[in-house]
């Protein structure tokens, strides 16, 4: 069995590396052969056609980058593609992760996507905010639809931030959400993996409302309840993700509501907060459904 381990080329920071290196140590104790690729490298393999095959195709393709067109053309040369294009589409983008959620009727913070603009005319005039405001009240969150790490979450106290906010973000993809107080500083992170809860952590910060590990919020494992993991499952299930670390925040009563699906989740936190393997976990989720 082969797989290609597809990264992507301009985004070779630590924590990646990170990731690649779990999959292939994982990959070496299953026997299985994952080779590492970049999206340049197997876009261009792809776009050179059967004749200038030189790489054999792999078995399948664990795919750590969000480049969805690369993803979309492996899946038209009938690679499995893990997750799928159209998993990661939906959890790249906030805005549809919402209208996926939405459309199971799975509980969530209230979120309105922006309307579309073009970034070259931008909002010429702003009367849609009285409506936003009729529905959601302040203080608020706008989250761009793209973005990870907690870096483009803001929290909005009034009117005059609603308005700066808004155009400045004029052209870009964005919502707005419902800021769910009882969850401040505070949500939970779950690692599903074909349709189970295969480890989770407690997410805390104490000076800021994102629970994020990179924006220095502290984790501590957590075992959680059933209708957690349930929820958590099916939010995989509205996303198409084989697996994700899910996000849920805490409302007034304790129950859940879905922050969000990372399809392509960083797991290296919560692997050494926890102890569990997920690479195996994936790798071998994967070489299930390959039988
Ligand atoms: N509606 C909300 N109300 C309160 N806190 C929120 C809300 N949405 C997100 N957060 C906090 O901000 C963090 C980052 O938001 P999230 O939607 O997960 O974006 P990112 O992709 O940047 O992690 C969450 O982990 C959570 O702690
Ligand atoms: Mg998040």
């Amino acid at each position: 069995m082969t797989g290609w381990l597809i990264h992507n080329e301009y985004l070779q920071s630590g924590k990646f590396k990170e990731m690649e290196e779990r999959f292939v140590q994982e990959a070496d104790k299953a026997g299985v052969t994952l080779i590492c690729m970049s999206n340049t490298k197997v876009m261009a393999v792809l776009a050179g056609g059967d004749s200038w095959r030189s790489d054999p195709f792999p078995d399948f393709a664990l795919f750590l980058d969000k480049d969805i067109l690369l993803a979309l053309y492996l899946e038209g040369r009938e690679i499995p593609v893990f997750n799928s294009a159209h998993a990661i589409e939906i959890c790249d983008s906030k805005a549809k992760t919402h209208l996926a959620l939405w459309n199971d009727r799975l509980p969530m913070p209230k979120t309105i996507s922006a309307p579309m603009t073009y970034a070259n005319i931008g909002y010429t005039n702003l009367n849609f905010l009285e409506k936003v405001e009729n529905e959601i009240s302040y203080p608020l969150i706008i989250k761009e639809s793209y973005g990870p790490f907690g870096r483009q979450v803001y929290f909005i106290p009034d009117r005059e931030k609603m308005i700066q906010k808004t155009k400045e973000l004029q052209g870009k993809s964005f919502v707005y959400q419902e800021y769910i107080e009882s969850s401040h500083g505070r949500d939970i992170r779950l690692q599903v993996v074909g349709g189970k809860v295969v480890a989770a952590m407690l997410r805390t910060n104490d000076s800021d409302f994102r629970a994020n590990i990179t924006n220095g919020g502290k984790m501590i494992s957590y075992q959680p309840s059933s209708k957690q993991c349930e929820l958590a499952c099916r939010a995989c299930q509205a996303t198409g993700a084989e697996f994700a670390g899910v996000d849920l925040l805490f409302d007034k009563e304790d129950r859940m509501l879905v922050c969000e699906v990372n399809s392509n989740a960083h797991f290296i936190n919560l692997e050494q907060c926890t102890g569990v393997n997920i690479a195996a976990a994936i790798l071998y989720d994967i070489l299930d459904l390959m039988g």
